[in-house]
């Protein structure tokens, strides 16, 4: 991580040494920067010279140009102000922040008061802070980059005095959601060989009892207990025993309770339908659903959520062994239907159908789960929005809008049930795929649908082709998890 900046709600931006200053294009080809009056004429040459027209195309770092007692000034160019996404906030605050760095700035004042909301400013925030992430714990001084210069701090500045509390609050809001990001993204890029079943469980436990949330956790022999068997078929093939973790936040009063479920394979080989060794070491962020499911619960709690939160995280790994289950097996799942396991890399929603399975005695009014289930999911949809499927179309769009809202997207698959047709087989309830290639992530869905209880409502996300590598968004790491959905499913659970 790099240094990270102390933000701060200030009425002045005295103290500062570079001024950020946003510049929005007005009608008939004005450019402005409101509030910060003292630009004007500086803003008035850039203009006359062409060199800036107030388009959304990005940033001007002008040296020894600042005002006020400012020695620099970034200027922000924001386009037109009534079709201003926050996202876009988020997006440019992170090439504000590698510009920052790079002009080695150390405090800088950012004139918050010129964005259309808080939300903006919020978004903003967001976009610096999660740009300064990093993932080094493994390196030594052999390799370990020169710690790169970094703004120590960062004044929002609003000049109305009454405006201080609710930009305070919005600040601490953004340092919230890049907090439970963080944690995401550190799991995800754990390798395995630390990052084990066992290793996630300890700190769900660690995590738990700092928040206040009851955490329990069954190890193979409970697992065995409660008829796993779809999950316990899975770590069958690994030495390292898996682990099924249940988080309760259940604060008093809560009227509505939530389940979120996660996919937590530590690593997926494939087990004895092992997959080819390219890029198979991208296989330790199988447990990306877990984590991100794991990091809303902190996250809920932390802000104190008001609705019951049980959340279910199945970790295991899936290893090829002489104790591996082997494609042909018939294996009976929580539930007691049966499943021919033609494909044990189609390991995922074995685990999650016993995790839903449990998740549901708890009588949610709503289960959720993620999990990185296919491939065919990236085939679909590229990195620009994860799958959505579910059972009740409420729910889906309620889930969508609240992406919507955190510039996540979401993009809904059809889940007819006439997709099952190509899931049955002819020695058990149905098989764990259908290898031929169509389809994938659909009947990934499908196959958990299988789980869910009549009347119980349901979504599905399959972020494969998001929760790591997807670097196109400029704060996210160029590489290793990116911790996306953490923000939208913390306001879903918060305001169900
Ligand atoms: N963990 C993989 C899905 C995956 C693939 C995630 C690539 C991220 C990147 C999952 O367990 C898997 O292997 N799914 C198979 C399913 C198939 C055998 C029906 C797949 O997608 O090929
Ligand atoms: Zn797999
Ligand atoms: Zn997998």
């Amino acid at each position: 991580m790099s240094q990270q900046p102390k933000l701060e709600a200030k009425n002045s931006a005295s103290g500062a040494d570079t001024d950020i200053v946003f510049i929005y294009q007005r009608a008939k080809g004005a450019v402005e920067a409101p509030g910060v009056g003292a630009y004007k004429s500086v803003l008035d040459k850039l203009v006359k010279s062409k060199l800036e027209d107030g388009h959304r195309k990005g940033l001007h770092h002008l040296c020894m140009a600042g005002k006020g007692g400012r020695k620099h000034v970034l200027f922000i160019g924001l386009g037109k102000e009534d079709d201003l996404a926050p996202e876009h906030l988020r997006q440019i605050g992170a090439l504000a922040w590698r510009k920052l760095c790079a002009e080695k700035a150390k405090v800088g004042a950012v004139w918050a008061e010129a964005l259309p909301s808080l939300e903006h400013v919020q978004a903003f925030a967001e976009g610096m802070l999660l740009t300064t992430y990093s993932f080094h714990k493994y390196r030594t001084k052999v390799s370990l980059p020169k710690e790169p210069a970094a703004p120590s701090k960062l004044l929002f500045v609003d000049k109305n005095a009454k405006a201080k509390a609710d930009l305070a609050r919005a600040l601490k809001n953004a340092e919230h959601y890049q907090e439970a990001m963080t944690l995401c993204r550190d799991w995800a890029n754990e390798p395995s060989n630390f990052g084990t079943p066992e290793y996630f469980a300890a700190e769900c436990k660690r995590m738990a009892k700092k928040l206040g949330i009851k955490c329990t956790v069954l190890n193979e022999t409970q697992c065995k207990k409660e008829k796993m068997g779809l999950f316990l078929s899975v770590g069958a093939g690994s030495d390292r025993e898996g682990q099924m973790v249940i988080l309760d936040w259940n604060p008093k009063g809560a009227k509505k309770t939530v389940s979120l479920v996660g996919k937590g394979v530590t690593f997926d080989s494939g087990g004895i339908s092992i997959k080819p060794s390219l890029k198979m070491e991208d296989m330790k962020h199988d447990m990306a659903g877990a984590a991100t499911m794991a990091a809303v619960t902190f996250l809920a709690a932390m802000r104190k959520a008001k609705n019951r939160i049980v959340t279910v995280l199945a970790f295991t790994e899936n290893m090829p062994s002489g104790h591996a289950t082997q494609p042909g097996n018939i294996i009976s799942g929580r539930n007691g239907k049966t499943v021919e396991i033609i494909n044990t890399d189609a390991e995922g929603r074995l685990i999650l159908a016993d995790a839903l399975d449990y998740a549901q005695d708890f009588k949610p009014d709503v289960v959720v789960n993620a999990a990185t289930l296919t491939g065919a999911c990236t085939v679909a949809l590229g990195r620009q929005a994860c799958a959505i499927l579910g059972n009740d179309q409420k729910l889906v769009d309620l889930l969508r809008a609240h992406a919507d809202r955190q510039g996540e997207r979401m993009w809904q698959l059809p889940l007819w049930d006439e997709y099952f047709d190509d899931m049955k087989s002819d020695y058990a309830d149905m098989r764990n795929s259908a290898n031929d290639g169509a389809g994938g992530t659909i009947r990934g869905a499908i196959f958990l649908k299988q789980f869910i209880r009549s009347g119980m409502k349901w979504a599905h996300l399959d972020i494969a082709n998001v929760a790591y590598d997807a670097n196109h968004i400029p704060y996210h790491p160029r590489k290793g998890g990116t911790g996306k959905y953490v923000r939208t499913l913390c306001d879903f659970v918060m305001e169900y």
